[in-house]
């Protein structure tokens, strides 16, 4: 059973599906540590809830990427983590992380890439008018949400769709494909 480290900044609803398909058995692996650079982020009181081991930093208390991020392959190699899971980490992650963890990091991003990249995707694609949007997981290199896909869903835009009612409906799609594509992954 492989050691997961998930990475977030917000809400936490893509670690709550992930670690709810570890608890269903769908999804064989174990969450060893949840990364926040947001100490009042709520995926932080979520993993405390689940009781699960933390690592919470401000990355205004450090010199530079570098320096937090040595501080973090620190805790993960600590805590034995094999794969590093971003969801919902908004972030470039740094040459520190990606050489530690090379070819053992994904994202899971809210478009079809390479389509809307960087922040807010659902508001740029509800803005640009498409009908067809989705969600795209991917392999993690030093670009933004540039590196080798793994899997995508599409969600279609329906006319009546309000910016709101398409956050939700890609969500519900995030939810099921992040967890089916990690337990995939990590049988290869
Ligand atoms: C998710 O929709 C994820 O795809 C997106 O942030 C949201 C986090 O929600 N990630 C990005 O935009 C990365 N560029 P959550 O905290 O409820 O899982």
């Amino acid at each position: 059973t492989k050691k997961l480290a998930v990475f977030a900044s917000g809400t936490g609803s893509n670690f709550i599906a992930i670690q709810e398909a570890i608890e269903q058995g769908t999804l064989d692996a174990t969450i060893a540590l949840v990364v926040s650079d947001v100490p009042t982020s709520a995926v932080i009181e979520k993993a405390k809830k689940k009781g699960l081991k933390t690592f919470v930093f401000n990355p205004q208390s450090y010199s530079d990427k570098e320096a937090f991020e040595t501080e973090i392959v620190e805790a993960l190699s600590e805590a034995k983590v094999d794969w590093v899971i971003l969801a919902g980490y908004m972030r470039l992650v740094g040459p520190t992380l990606l050489s530690a963890y090379e070819g053992k990091i994904v994202n899971i991003h809210p478009s079809l890439l390479p389509s809307f990249k960087g922040l807010d995707a659902i508001g740029q694609a509800f803005d640009a008018g498409v009908k067809i949007t989705g969600v795209t997981i991917h392999f993690v290199d030093e670009g933004m949400d540039t590196g080798r896909i793994i899997a995508q869903e599409a969600v279609t835009v329906k006319n009546s769709s309000t910016r709101v009612a398409l956050q939700k409906d890609i969500q519900a799609v995030e939810h099921r494909l992040y967890p089916e594509t990690i337990n995939y992954l990590l049988q290869q």
